[in-house]
């Protein structure tokens, strides 16, 4: 199934895009150029990579800090973003 029309582009080619280690909608973008005409995808990368569990490298390395006791305040992160850590 077509996730960006405008490019031809899969769903399937955006989770390989992002099992490759492409974690944002600007990162699938330079990856394949998904999201970079009209826009109109950009919403469902966003979903895809949030509901494929591709985690952000350095909300893994938060969620490694908050496991070891640190305060994740303190390392700059809101709530919403500590929360999904
Ligand atoms: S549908 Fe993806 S940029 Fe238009």
């Amino acid at each position: 199934m077509y996730v960006c029309n405008c490019f031809g582009v899969t769903e399937d080619q955006v989770k390989r895009h992002a099992e490759g280690g492409a974690c944002t909608p600007r990162q699938i973008a330079s990856a394949c150029k998904a999201g970079t005409d009209c826009g109109s995808c950009v919403r469902r990368i966003q979903a895809l990579l949030g509901r494929g569990g591709y985690p952000r490298p350095a909300l893994v390395a938060v969620e490694r800090d908050v496991e070891q006791g640190a305060d994740p305040e303190e390392q700059g992160l809101d709530q919403d973003e500590a929360a999904a850590a």
